[in-house]
């Protein structure tokens, strides 16, 4: 369940960063642009501020009610990506950090594809390949020295390769522009504690299985493990690495 106040009293920096899909994006006065995964609106209210009319989509009912509040003149709505069933509607389909949350890639690239116009662009950030890596491997650790079993099958997300993804966007039908993989470490705001609270936001796979006192454990073994890589001056930096591609649907 996914808790919006915790979101954008902390974490900030998604929204922050996705500053340079908007570049990409380039929406134009008049288009009509989809966000999907829009979390608590800000980057769709930077796209209606160019001009476009934008749409919101998120799975969490939470962050939708909470894009509501925030941006009450803006249109959001609760959807799936994987179930959305628009069709050549859209100028223009966005997303920022969302799309590894999507394990069913082909049928997510297949519905942005058909929610485009001929012509129409799509332009995606999402975690790529080596994302959070060194976190990863603390995580691991430390779940395999808490007995639990085969602490990789607990994994959620979906990080890409360039060439797995662009497949799966060409496979839609797509045609690729640009893609591009680079690192991005990305300092977590809120000192010390701030590890503990990404877990909360965003690490439910991980700890949802383990008692009150294992979580606490958990998370001082990871933090633990993992400040000699992630910890400077007090401040945790993750190794995030992303995957961002433009596209067009012919
Ligand atoms: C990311 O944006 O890369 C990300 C965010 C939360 C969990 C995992 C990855």
């Amino acid at each position: 369940m996914w808790n919006p106040l915790l979101y954008q009293a902390n974490h900030a920096f998604v929204w922050e960063h996705g500053r340079g899909v908007l570049e990409w994006l380039d929406p134009r006065p008049g288009e009509r642009i989809l966000d999907v995964g829009c979390g608590t609106g800000q980057l769709a209210a930077g796209v209606a501020e160019a001009g476009a009319k934008v749409i919101g989509l998120d799975a969490s009912d939470a962050m939708i009610d909470q894009a509501r509040r925030n941006y009450p003149g803006l249109e959001f709505i609760t959807g799936d990506v994987r179930t959305m069933t628009y069709s050549r509607e859209f100028d223009a389909v966005y997303s920022n950090a969302a799309l590894h949350w999507v394990r069913e890639a082909d049928t997510a690239a297949r519905a942005m594809a058909a929610a485009l116009k001929p012509g129409g662009r799509l332009v995606v950030e999402l975690g790529g390949q080596g994302n959070i890596a060194s976190l990863l491997e603390v995580v691991y650790q430390a779940l395999g020295e808490m007995g639990v079993k085969n602490p990789p099958h607990l994994n959620p997300w979906y990080f890409p390769s360039v060439g797995a993804y662009c497949s799966k966007l060409e496979g839609a039908g797509l045609t690729v522009r640009q893609a591009m993989l680079f690192p991005r470490p990305t300092p977590l705001d809120g000192g010390a504690g701030a590890l503990a609270r990404w877990f909360a936001m965003f690490g439910d796979a991980f700890t949802r299985e383990l008692s009150e006192d294992s979580r606490e454990q958990f998370l001082r073994l990871v933090e633990a493990r993992a400040a000699h890589t992630l910890l400077r001056d007090g401040v945790w930096i993750v190794d995030y690495c992303r995957l961002r591609v433009l596209a067009f649907r012919q």
